[in-house]
């Protein structure tokens, strides 16, 4: 049977992308950021997954205001990087992973989830960035190490899904994933954060003790993460600090008790406060 067997979160800011493809990841400004990804580079390579389910946002990119599905999961064979303003960065076309896919929508779906399909999505920085972390550099000419099932969450356009809405979902996507026929070492990303706020009076804020409290309550109180509400996000980390949800997606598709085998937390990258963990499931 397919199998989660460890759960990333990870931030995505545009500028660390922008870094490796300039290679300019050795740089005073950058060699903190790119230091606390090493051992994780190491362990990826080391715990080789068959497939990364990957939870991220979109940014105007493959939705704009004219339509902002709440949960969308990527059923294509294919999805094409593309970056609101910047244009694409020069990696890899991402691989799906079709039946996999499928059998998650179908499962999700007819356990109450109600997720839209895209059988065609461009991916941003919000994907690619976080897999450019995780895997490396690669040049457009590369590919990835193995193929993404991405699932992109409204946090762009208010009401955004709950933390708890989010922390379910992650668990109807555990009992899809349990339930598929195939051996399989399914990894799952959550992607965004930490806090940040990129527009009017409070552009530029940054709280690291809420964000050191929200990687333990992600390790270790999963269920008091669930029911951190919207408002307590924005007030403590920033308007787009309401990225941090998805990670509650990848958090209820892990075990109750997991091992924290990794964490990095930098200040700042672009605008951005860089967290990051990784934790496996006992078993
Ligand atoms: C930045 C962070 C983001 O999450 C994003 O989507 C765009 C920009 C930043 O820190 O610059
Ligand atoms: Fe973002």
């Amino acid at each position: 049977m397919a199998k989660i067997t460890a759960g990333v979160g990870c931030s995505h800011v545009p500028a660390i992308g922008i870094a490796m493809d300039q290679k300019i990841t050795n740089q005073e400004y950058w060699k903190p950021v790119f230091e606390g990804f090493e051992f994780s580079r190491q362990w990826m390579k080391e715990n080789s997954p068959d497939i990364i389910f990957l939870v991220y946002n979109d940014h105007c990119t493959a939705f704009d205001a004219s339509c902002i599905p709440t949960f969308a999961l990527g059923c294509a064979a294919e999805f094409k990087p593309a970056d609101e303003g910047w244009g694409p960065r020069p990696v890899p076309v991402v691989k799906g992973h079709q039946q996999l896919a499928s059998h998650i929508a179908q499962s999700v779906i007819l356990d109450e989830f109600d997720l839209t399909i895209m059988n065609e999505m461009e991916v941003d920085h919000g994907l690619t960035v976080p897999l450019s972390i995780m895997c490396g550099d690669h040049g457009r000419d590369d590919s990835w190490p193995c193929p993404v099932i991405p699932l992109a969450v409204n946090v762009v356009q208010y009401p955004p899904p709950t933390g708890n809405r989010c922390y379910q979902l992650g668990k109807a996507i555990r009992r899809a994933i349990d339930s598929y026929d195939e051996d399989l070492n399914v990894m799952i990303f959550g992607t965004g954060g930490m806090s940040h706020q990129l527009q009017a009076e409070r552009a530029g804020l940054i709280n690291a003790e809420w964000d050191k409290r929200f990687l333990n309550m992600i390790a270790n109180d999963p269920d008091g993460a669930s029911k951190i509400q919207h408002l307590e996000y924005i007030r403590e980390a920033g308007s787009e600090g309401i990225e941090m949800v998805m990670w509650l997606v990848m958090r209820g598709a892990l075990d109750d008790k997991v091992t924290e085998v990794h964490r990095h937390y930098h200040v700042p990258a672009s605008n951005t406060a860089v967290g990051h963990i990784i934790l496996e499931n006992r078993e």
